[in-house]
């Protein structure tokens, strides 16, 4: 792509000579068109759009173009963190779990004291309208509520209305079959007030997952101060263990996960069939953590990834658990034909 603004184009004498120094000189964009133009070229020159659609209470509708698809930066959420966040997968043109995500969203707007600008009903209908806009079919949903815009300072005062953001992201996925290595993450876990709630602050999960992706691990699990298995970067984290009782960390601590919690619903079947004997939510110490059958991470996009060694040390066996992928089957089966409370139909146009 053409890049008019690259170091190269715009290392001149002349500038060197307007006594800026390090002989960068930065264009000015004369108008918002020539902005807008190269915009343009950056997006056509990508082989598929991967963001179809996005909605931005700012500009108070949905954007179908990408170079317009931006939020500003004196949004109290851009320059202090002070915005929360949720997801939910668009699958066979059906948005899995809204409701609970949405749920969970208001639950954490609350904790971070932040008003939405529309009622719940309100920010449900937008984000159905914006996936029958997107066209996707298959992909993410994710939105945010922020203080909003105003100015840069640490209060939210002089930011007068709250703003709400959302995009699809067209993304494949597929129920995961193979297992993956996880390590201990050394980066400290979030205090319960800030775990608790999904909130833009993911600067701990980030550096834990370059931690884990660094020590060739596909994420990390957090090991909170008491010594208990708290989860993963963004995503939660189960057990089997000899007793065939399926354990989830308890959510005290950590984001309760709107999938974690399905799984607990689903899991009973096993129960009945007596494949499995209990499902608990609980608190596991490493040491119990470490020595289970089986052990999974369990998230959105997921739903279900078998764990087959920590640390170096194989889980169970050290193969894929069969209790693992049965769980995994319960879920992608209400993801893909379950009912309708949990899917909702998107009406595309
Ligand atoms: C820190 C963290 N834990 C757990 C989860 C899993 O939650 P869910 O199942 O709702 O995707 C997420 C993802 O949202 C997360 O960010």
């Amino acid at each position: 792509m053409e890049n008019s603004s690259s170091y190269s184009d715009q290392k001149s004498g002349d500038s060197l000579e307007a006594g800026n120094g390090s002989g960068f000189q930065v264009h000015v964009f004369s108008s918002s068109s020539e902005l807008l133009e190269k915009l343009h070229e950056k997006w056509n020159s990508v082989k598929k759009q991967p963001y179809p659609a996005m909605y931005s209470s700012t500009f108070g509708g949905i954007i179908l173009d990408p170079a317009m698809m931006v939020i500003p930066i004196d949004d109290h959420m851009v320059h202090r963190g002070h915005g929360v966040f949720d997801t939910a997968i668009i699958l066979n043109g059906y948005l899995y779990e809204l409701d609970a995500h949405l749920d969970r969203f208001l639950r954490s707007a609350s904790n971070a004291r932040i008003s939405s600008p529309f009622p719940r009903s309100v920010l449900r209908s937008i984000l159905v309208q914006l996936s029958a806009a997107s066209q996707c079919k298959k992909g993410t949903l994710r939105y945010w509520l922020s203080a909003g815009p105003g100015d840069f300072l640490l209060s939210p005062a002089g930011c007068p209305t709250s703003a709400f953001y959302a995009v699809v992201i067209d993304e494949d996925f597929s129920q995961c079959k193979e297992g993956v290595k996880v390590v201990t993450s050394t980066v400290p876990m979030k205090a319960p007030q800030f775990a608790t709630m999904k909130n833009v602050n993911y600067l701990p999960n980030v550096l834990s997952q370059m931690e884990a992706e660094e020590k060739g691990a596909f994420a990390s699990i957090w090991v909170d101060e008491e010594g208990y298995i708290a989860e993963g970067p963004n995503v939660n984290v189960a057990f089997i263990n000899h007793d065939k009782e399926l354990l989830l960390p308890s959510f005290d601590k950590i984001l309760s996960g709107c999938t974690a919690k399905r799984l607990l619903e689903l899991a009973s079947k096993l129960v009945e069939q007596g494949r499995l004997k209990d499902v608990k939510n609980t608190n596991l110490t490493v040491e119990e953590a470490k020595g289970a059958a089986e052990m999974m991470f369990v998230g959105s996009t997921l739903p279900v990834l078998p764990i087959i060694s920590w640390d170096e040390q194989p889980i169970g066996d050290g193969k894929v658990g069969e209790l693992t992928m049965a769980l995994s089957d319960l879920l992608w089966d209400d993801m893909v034909a379950g009912p309708e409370v949990q899917r909702i139909p998107v009406p595309y146009v």
